[in-house]
């Protein structure tokens, strides 16, 4: 059987084909480009059991035609869904970018699916589904929602999706809402962004917001060990399920703080006005992990030493240090 990663080549995209290949799954990864490289995946292309096509997951043809090339029938047996747009400015720009990349490639993956007999679908969701509801207690059956991104708006409406192809032909649906996850290779995200901030003016920082949004952070490889522990050890038909640590979250201002004391010692931090990063950014966001937990995940690393660890690892990767 083999396993097919749509958005595979991406940030997380990359540390989960890795974690498949380490249980021993066949893998085909389409990607197009769009954020992900396929040189993000040499190393698991040495394992010989994985293929990478560069193609539109929104597209059926295209899809099909990956299938139909790189496949035997009734080979693929499961999918992971992780392509999506995730510049969530562009997309409030311009809201035909969500529309494609984030909902039509839900669409299509699933019409791919019935005809090939997949049943099983792993959806990357987001916490951006959840809006900003105030100060209530976010666990997984909270309702109505009300996202205001076009991304949050186009992952909730994937989910439904799902849920609907769920009564038609899937066995299994899995909605992994992530937290904000950070680590390497970073494709986008509020570290690369100081970081390439930095690495032009090494005096000073820019921040976007005045410092006192608070959000929690997960390290990439504590959401793939979580990730593939539901995957195992949960057989519910269709589930959703929040991925985050259990910590507060951190401000704006300690990221800030903790890029600069790593890439630019001594540079200043300028704050601009209001808590609100841009329109569609919650400023502060926080969601029970109490049915991760039960399971008995939990993160090797908080909201902070996720933040340390990925600041070290994206500025090398940016050599900015
Ligand atoms: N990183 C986070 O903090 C975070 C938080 C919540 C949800 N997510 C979700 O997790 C998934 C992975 O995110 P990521 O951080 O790795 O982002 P990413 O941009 O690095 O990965 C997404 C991948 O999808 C690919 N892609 C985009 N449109 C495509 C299309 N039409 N056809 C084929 N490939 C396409 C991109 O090239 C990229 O490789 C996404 O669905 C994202 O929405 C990420």
């Amino acid at each position: 059987v083999a396993i097919l990663v749509a958005g595979g080549a991406g940030f997380v995209g990359t540390s989960l084909v890795n974690g498949l290949l380490a249980r021993g799954n066949s893998i085909i990864v389409i990607d197009n480009f769009a954020r992900g490289a396929d040189s993000n995946l040499e190393d698991g292309k040495r394992s010989g059991r994985l293929q990478v096509v560069e193609g539109d997951a929104a597209d059926l043809a295209s899809l099909r035609a990956v299938v139909r090339q790189h496949v035997e029938p009734g080979k693929i047996t499961e999918v992971w869904h992780l392509a999506a747009n995730s510049d969530i400015p562009a997309g409030i720009a311009d809201a035909r970018i969500d529309l494609q990349d984030t909902f039509m490639t839900t669409f299509s993956l699933l019409e791919l699916m019935q005809e090939i007999d997949a049943r099983r679908m792993f959806f990357a969701s987001s916490s951006a589904i959840y809006g900003d509801l105030g100060r209530r207690i976010l666990t997984e059956d909270v309702g109505p929602l009300f996202p205001i991104s076009n991304y949050g708006a186009m992952k909730l409406a994937s989910e439904a999706l799902i849920t609907a192809a769920a009564e038609k032909f899937l066995e299994r649906a899995v909605l992994f809402r992530f937290p904000n996850v950070v680590g390497v290779p970073a494709t986008h995200g509020v570290l690369l962004d100081f970081i390439r901030r930095l690495k032009v003016d090494r005096t000073r920082l820019k921040v976007l917001g005045d410092g006192t949004q608070q959000k929690s952070y997960l390290h990439v490889s504590d959401l793939i060990e979580a990730m593939l522990l539901v995957e195992a050890s949960s057989s519910v038909k269709v589930e959703a399920i929040n991925i985050g640590p259990t910590d507060q979250g951190i401000t704006v201002r300690q990221i800030a703080e903790e890029t600069v004391s790593v890439v630019a010692p001594g540079a200043s931090i300028e704050f601009g006005q209001g808590t609100k990063g841009w329109v569609g950014h919650v400023p502060r966001f926080e969601y029970s992990t109490a049915k991760i937990q039960n399971l008995g995940w939990k993160p090797a690393l908080d909201s902070l030493g996720a933040i340390r660890l990925a600041v070290r690892q994206i500025a090398e990767q940016e050599n900015a240090i």
